[in-house]
């Protein structure tokens, strides 16, 4: 902790800045360990995002009629059947497929990558990936043919070095996110597509980040193909999708063996369906690809621009609000990126970023992630061995969420954690955290505990 940390005011005068779009349990009351509750800060969108309320809306509509789809003669069969193919062709459209593109139901990001890992033709040349990616646009790729590539330096010399990479290697895919899920700086995907394409590579934008805040056209931008996931995209509820050309998933094994992804089974021999069909085994999530078509539909009925604006406007807040106290570091990864989603992290010199995030939680109310955010490699590379911490905006988010997250950091970094703080299996907690778990878990000895990847 800085023992010379200057608290300056906050900035007055500036407007406040509601949440663009409601979503469930937005300020839901959360206990504090210091006493009481407050209405819940939910500044850990890039983890996950909650539904939007007309995400709810329509997924209480459709659960009355839910049935199996593909199969029933029912009612509610042919009703969910129709619900399943008009969500795919509803995402498709968000994300501005072409006619020609199929558009894949997966349960997230990383099993859409993971499927057209094994899509890529064999001999076809190399996977070219940077070292920026989190780790489900990275793993898969590392399983075959690849290289990764330092985004080192400036933004506009690690487009140099994508070129030369290109130049020198036979390159089936380039794998791009489209915005960092640490720092939230965007890519330039249409200058990276038409860079793979002039040496013959195929281009995948990894949009788990990116389509929650900006809008992307595989047909505008040139991209091949694009993932993203509805838990990102205020549907959570388990699906994700996969949505490209078609050549490569008709020709690769099905992703999954079962039914639904055949047409003729005989024990001699199998006749599997093309795309989509092919690569979606078993009975499929109906509910999480209407509830993540919903979420489509209502992000894009927003006035041009206006989820961009509230976005922005709440990002350069909390930089602002971050860069005047002392001892914070708001990381980039280059200096020349031009634009940034409402994804930051930080440091606080001396003080570690679990020890920050538990305090924001305990203490305060708000809800950051902390550790490597599933992303090592380009942590290292910024020298973050012991992890950041990440606060991410969106719809659901209002200045006083940004407010008091600024407020409560400057306040940490001022006077101290008010209560004593303990490592407890690797995460911080205050010493005797009184918080209490819904009663609904009361029977459940497990407390507070951290996935892998949380403390990671
Ligand atoms: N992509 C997930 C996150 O950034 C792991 O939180």
């Amino acid at each position: 902790m800085s023992a010379t940390a200057t608290r300056r005011p906050l900035p007055t005068g500036r407007a406040h800045v509601p949440a663009l779009l409601p979503v469930v349990g937005g300020g839901v009351p959360v206990p504090l360990a210091t006493g009481g509750t407050v209405p819940y800060a939910n500044l850990d969108l890039a983890a996950s995002a909650p539904a939007l309320q007309q995400v709810k809306d329509r997924v209480d509509e459709v659960l009355p009629l839910y049935s199996s789809v593909h199969r029933g003669a029912g009612w509610t069969s042919q009703v969910s059947t129709r619900a399943y193919e008009a969500s795919r062709r509803r995402i498709g459209r968000f994300v501005g497929a072409g006619e020609e593109d199929v558009v894949i139901l997966t349960r997230n990001t990383t099993d859409a990558l993971n499927l057209l890992a094994t899509a890529v033709p064999e001999g076809a040349g190399d996977v070219l990936v940077l070292d920026i990616e989190h780790h489900a646009n990275l793993l898969p790729w590392l399983r075959r043919e690849h290289r990764v590539l330092p985004a080192a330096g400036t933004l506009e010399r690690t487009l140099v070095a994508v070129e030369e990479a290109l130049r020198t290697n036979p390159t089936a895919l380039l794998a791009v996110t489209g915005a960092s899920n640490v720092t939230g700086e965007e890519l330039p995907v249409a200058r990276l597509a038409e860079l793979a394409h002039a040496y013959g590579a195929r281009i995948v934008v990894d949009a788990a980040q990116l389509a929650p805040h900006r809008r992307i056209s595989l047909q505008d931008s040139g991209v091949d193909y694009l993932a993203l996931s509805g838990h990102k995209l205020y549907a959570p509820f388990g699906s994700g999708v996969l949505v490209g050309r078609r050549d490569w998933l008709d020709a690769a094994d099905p992703y999954l063996a079962g039914g639904g992804a055949v047409r003729e089974v005989a024990l001699a021999e199998v006749q599997w369906a093309p795309a989509p069909a092919r690569h979606e085994a078993g009975t499929p999530n109906v509910v999480g690809a209407v509830a993540l078509a919903a979420a489509c539909e209502v992000l894009a009925s927003l006035p041009e621009g206006a989820l961009e604006v509230h976005e922005e406007t709440l990002r350069s807040r909390l930089v602002e609000g971050l860069r005047e106290i002392d001892g914070v570091r708001v990381q980039r990864i280059w200096h020349d990126s031009p634009s940034s989603i409402g994804v930051v992290t930080f440091t606080v010199d001396g003080i570690d970023p679990g020890l920050v995030a538990a305090v924001l939680s305990a203490e305060h109310g708000v809800g950051v992630r902390d550790g490597k955010f599933c992303a090592h490699p380009l942590l290292a590379r910024l020298g973050l061995d012991s992890g950041a911490v990440r606060a991410s905006v969106g719809v659901g988010t209002g200045s006083d969420d940004v407010d008091r997250l600024v407020s409560a950091v400057r306040g940490l970094v001022a006077d101290g954690a008010r209560l004593p703080c303990e490592l407890v299996e690797g995460r911080w907690a205050p010493v005797g955290d009184p918080r209490v778990l819904p009663s609904w878990l009361d029977d459940d000895a497990g407390r507070g505990v951290a996935s892998p990847c949380q403390g990671a």
